[in-house]
């Protein structure tokens, strides 16, 4: 049978929900629960596909490593699946932050993913506890909530599935992929107290018309100049990036939801290293000066074949 990945590829799309659960220590329904939960996915994925193709919806479910080990899933573990540790700069941190379960689902209709969060929560609630939901949303063209245009520098095609799922390197968990995510809150005012112009050089790109800099004018601490990195033959080594923006105005609580899918996780923590520490060290990212990591949590996200296979 070929290997079928969950939907880890997909294109960003208007609606978003983000869920991360703890599960109860010594649940004596644990097992059976994930179980159905697994079938569930499955079931969830197949029935919006068929029913609403148009709305490409997904729901995307990741494992983190206590969660493995509490589910007794299959050993070894995927090779890179540990507790993230946080990355600690002079000046900002990746904190880390612990989280058993993660969903990510998708559509561009949110009725969907608010049943099929509806569905996922009814089954969990008895056996774990809610530890972050965040609804996101496409703004205007592809937007972050800092007004940059965000994803442009993406994968696409081949590219695309090579740098997202795991490869011959871990035959057992072929077809996979690490999946990390940080919730960033913005100070929109000490943001917005920045003329567009330095709001470029904070990104590295344009604001309205999102073009990059050229090398000569780009600083070596804006965002771009740190997250673009290479292997050691000098290749570009990608990830695939699906940030959703949230928020409430009322709070004054703003935010981008940071969610990134890879083949490897080293390739996360090599951006995240140059981001907070900086490279050289304390020449740090720019943009950690108005956003603040609130969360760090890697998991790993098992193909459709071992949700299958979990199911029973
Ligand atoms: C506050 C959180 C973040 C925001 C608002 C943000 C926003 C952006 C924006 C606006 C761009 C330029 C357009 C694009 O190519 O997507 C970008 C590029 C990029 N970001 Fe982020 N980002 C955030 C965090 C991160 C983190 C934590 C990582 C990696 C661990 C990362 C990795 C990248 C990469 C790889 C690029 C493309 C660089 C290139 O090849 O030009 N970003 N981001």
């Amino acid at each position: 049978m070929s290997i079928e990945s969950q939907n880890v590829t997909d294109y960003p799309n208007s609606n978003t929900i983000f869920m991360v659960w703890k599960l109860h220590e010594n649940a004596s329904q644990l097992k059976d629960v994930f179980q159905r939960l697994c079938a569930l996915m499955l079931n969830l994925n197949n029935s919006a596909f068929n029913r609403f193709p148009d709305s490409r919806a997904s729901g995307v479910m990741g494992i983190g490593y206590e969660a493995w080990k509490k589910l007794e899933l299959p050993t070894p573990m995927p090779k890179e699946l540990a507790c993230f540790e946080e990355i600690r700069g002079d000046k900002h941190t990746a904190v880390s932050t612990p989280g058993d379960l993660h969903f990510h689902l998708r559509a561009d209709n949110q009725s969907l993913i608010f049943d099929m969060s509806i569905e996922i929560s009814k089954l969990l609630n008895p056996v774990a506890e809610s530890i972050l939901e965040i609804h996101g949303f496409k703004y205007w063209d592809a937007r972050s909530i800092l007004g940059f245009v965000d994803g442009t520098e993406n994968p696409h095609g081949e590219d695309r599935e090579y740098f997202a799922k795991i490869g011959e390197e871990d035959l057992q968990y072929k077809g996979g992929s690490y999946l990390f995510v940080q919730k960033y809150l913005h100070n929109m005012a000490a943001w917005k107290s920045l003329s567009t112009e330095d709001q470029e050089k904070v990104i590295g790109r344009s604001k309205e018309n999102d073009i990059e800099m050229s090398d000569e004018v780009k600083p070596a601490n804006s965002h771009i100049a740190l997250a673009n990195i290479e292997g050691e033959n000098g290749e570009e080594l990608k990830i695939i990036r699906d940030n959703m923006p949230f928020g409430n105005p009322s709070t004054n609580e703003f935010g981008t939801y940071f969610i990134a899918y890879a083949s490897t996780f080293t390739t996360i923590n090599k951006m995240l290293t140059n981001m907070f520490v900086g490279n050289p060290p304390g020449n740090y990212d720019r943009i950690l000066d108005f956003s603040t990591a609130k969360t760090g949590t890697l998991f790993f996200v098992p193909t459709r074949n071992m949700l299958d296979d979990f199911a029973g």
